[in-house]
C-alpha cells in the first residue's frame, strides 16, 4: 500500500526547488573517513533526489555542486570533486536521458577542464528535447559573477549598437543571465544547519522561500524533501503585498 506523503497533495508543490547541498565533509568526519567519502555519498543523494522530485511532481531541480569560491579548498579536494563530477555526468547522462530528464549546467565554464566541458555540452545536447524534470547543475557558479557577466555582455551589446543604455530592465537583464531558461526558484533548501546563501542564485532568489535543515547532505532522503515541501506549503508568499 502506498504511504501517504508528508505534504498536502491537494496543494501546489513548488515548481522549482534549488538545493545548497552542504555537509559532506562533516558527514565523512563523523565516520572517520576522508572528505571524498562524503562527496561520494553526496552524489548518491543527488541521484535519489532527482527521482524524488519526479515522484513529488516538482518540475525544476537545481543543485549547487561547486561554487566559484570552492577553488579555495586544497588542490587535492578540488581534484577529487572534479573527478567525481566527471564520473557522475558520464554515468548519469544515459540514464537521466532515458528517464526524460533535461540537464542544464550553469556557472563559468572557462576554468573547467576541457573534458568536463565536453561532457557538459554532450549532456545538454543529448537531453535538450526531453520534457521531464528540468535538472540544472551549478558548477563553478557564483551569483555575483553571473550578474557581472550579464552586465558585461549587456555593455558589449551597447557598444556594438544593438542596445541603448536606457533599454536595461529586469526582463532584459534576466535575458543575459545563465538561468534565463529557468523560472525563479520557489524553494531553496540548505542542508547541514548552515543558514546562508553562499553566493547561490542571488538575483533569482528575491522572493524564494528558504528551508534550512540540520540533515547533512549525504543523509538527505525522500522524506526530507517531502518535509521541506510540507514546510513550503505552510508559508504565505506575499511578494510585498499585504496578504489580504
Ligand atoms: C558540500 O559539502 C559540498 C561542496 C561544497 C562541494 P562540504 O564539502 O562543504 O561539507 P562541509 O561543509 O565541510 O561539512
Ligand atoms: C556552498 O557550500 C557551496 C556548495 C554547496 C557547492 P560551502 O560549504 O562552500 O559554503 P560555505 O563556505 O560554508 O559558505
Ligand atoms: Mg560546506
Amino acid at each position: 500500500m502506498a504511504v501517504a506523503p508528508a505534504f498536502d497533495d491537494q496543494q501546489p508543490v513548488p515548481n522549482h526547488v534549488a538545493i545548497i547541498m552542504d555537509g559532506n565533509g562533516r558527514w565523512a568526519r563523523a565516520r572517520g573517513l576522508p572528505r571524498i567519502a562524503g562527496h561520494k555519498q553526496g552524489a548518491e543523494a543527488v541521484r535519489s533526489t532527482v527521482r524524488s522530485c519526479k515522484d513529488i511532481g516538482i518540475s525544476y531541480l537545481t543543485i549547487y555542486a561547486f561554487s566559484s569560491e570552492n577553488w579555495k579548498r586544497p588542490a587535492s579536494e578540488v581534484d577529487d570533486l572534479m573527478g567525481l563530477l566527471r564520473l557522475y555526468i558520464r554515468r548519469e547522462i544515459a540514464s537521466l536521458g532515458r528517464e526524460g530528464v533535461r540537464i542544464r549546467f550553469i556557472g563559468n565554464r572557462s576554468r573547467l577542464d576541457s573534458d568536463i566541458n565536453r561532457l557538459i555540452v554532450e549532456a545538454e545536447e543529448n537531453t535538450k528535447d526531453n520534457t521531464g524534470l528540468n535538472f540544472t547543475v551549478a558548477i563553478n557558479y557564483g551569483g555575483r559573477q553571473e550578474i557581472l557577466d550579464a552586465v558585461r555582455a549587456f555593455a558589449d551589446d551597447v557598444r556594438a549598437g544593438s542596445h541603448a543604455p536606457e533599454d536595461i530592465s529586469e526582463p532584459l537583464l534576466e535575458s543575459y543571465l545563465q538561468s534565463q531558461e529557468l523560472p525563479d526558484p520557489d524553494l531553496i533548501i540548505r542542508t547541514s544547519g548552515e543558514q546562508r546563501i553562499s553566493n547561490f542564485l542571488l538575483w533569482q532568489s528575491a522572493y524564494t522561500e528558504f528551508v534550512f535543515t540540520s540533515i547533512l547532505w549525504p543523509d538527505f532522503k525522500h522524506e526530507h524533501l517531502e518535509q521541506a515541501v510540507q514546510e513550503y506549503q505552510r508559508r504565505e508568499r506575499r511578494y510585498g503585498g499585504s496578504g489580504d
